[in-house]
């Protein structure tokens, strides 16, 4: 298994016409390459905020799973799953767990294994969950399963971590991609374990000293680039045309791959 680009035609790198624009926004307004303060651009943080939560406030509820998801220091991921969160975790100090969700004989979601999983799961544990596009094997459980997901998380008091890795490039609909994150916010008072920090200018102080002593200043670049994309509507009009783009041609490709 090796690492996944999109390709355009030609087997070629394609800059998506979203970021072109943006750059050539850049090129006419000038750009510096200085340092960006060290919790960086406030377009971005605000915009990826709310792609992912439209909107609402959390409730103390999120909070306090949170929490104890932090003391418990367990996590459950995904047997198989990206690489790296196994790595992410453990070096986090968490005990990891696996969890099966995929039946190998047939290759299609083992619904009955993943709900078995989560029940015997500790309480107040974490699970890793693939919003959409599972990786590697792209099985993603329907709506209705989701739902029962959910029922499980909420009676065991889980706290989730959505890896959200490629919304809007499964089906090519961001928000259809994001019904997994966002589903249970549709009923009325059901909020999903979502964690957004809102710095008060004590948590500012200690999110930057943790952010200067761990990353330090990222190159600000691609950041800019996501910020123009998030912050203006043309162009976050052309990004979702991108994203049925190229989730339109993965699509294609893998139809022509089985028929031949
Ligand atoms: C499931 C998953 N999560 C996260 C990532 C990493 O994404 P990024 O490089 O944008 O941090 C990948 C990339 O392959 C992935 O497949």
């Amino acid at each position: 298994m090796g690492q996944s680009t999109y390709r355009g035609n030609y087997g070629l790198p394609w800059v998506l016409p979203s970021v072109q624009q943006a750059r050539r926004g850049f090129n006419e307004k000038g750009l510096v390459h200085e340092y960006l303060p060290i919790l960086r651009l406030k377009g971005l943080r605000e915009g990826a905020a709310r792609y992912c939560t439209l909107r609402e406030k959390g409730g103390a509820a999120d909070a306090d799973a949170a929490s104890d998801a932090v003391a418990a220091r367990k996590v459950y991921i995904p047997s198989t799953t990206w690489s790296n969160h196994r790595l992410l975790f453990s070096s986090l100090g968490f005990t990891v767990g696996q969890f099966n969700y995929y039946n190998n004989a047939t290759r299609s979601l083992n619904i009955d294994s993943y709900l078995a999983a989560l029940r015997s799961a500790d309480h107040g544990s974490v699970v890793l969950l693939h919003a959409c596009a599972h990786n590697p094997t792209s099985l993603d459980p329907y709506i209705e399963q989701w739902k029962q997901i959910w029922d499980i998380i909420k009676e065991r008091r889980l706290f989730p971590i959505f890896d959200a890795a490629y919304l809007g490039l499964n089906s090519g609909d961001y928000d259809k991609d994001a019904w997994a994150i966002r589903g249970r916010l549709t009923e009325p008072g059901e909020g999903v374990g979502r964690i957004i920090l809102q710095p008060t200018p004590f948590s500012q102080s200690v999110l930057e000293s943790l952010q200067r002593s761990e990353i330090s200043n990222l190159p600000a670049f691609r950041a800019k680039i996501a910020e123009a994309i998030m912050s203006d509507d043309m162009l976050k009009n052309v990004w979702l045309e991108d994203l049925k783009t190229m989730s339109g041609r993965i699509a294609e490709m893998r139809r022509a791959f089985s028929t031949g």
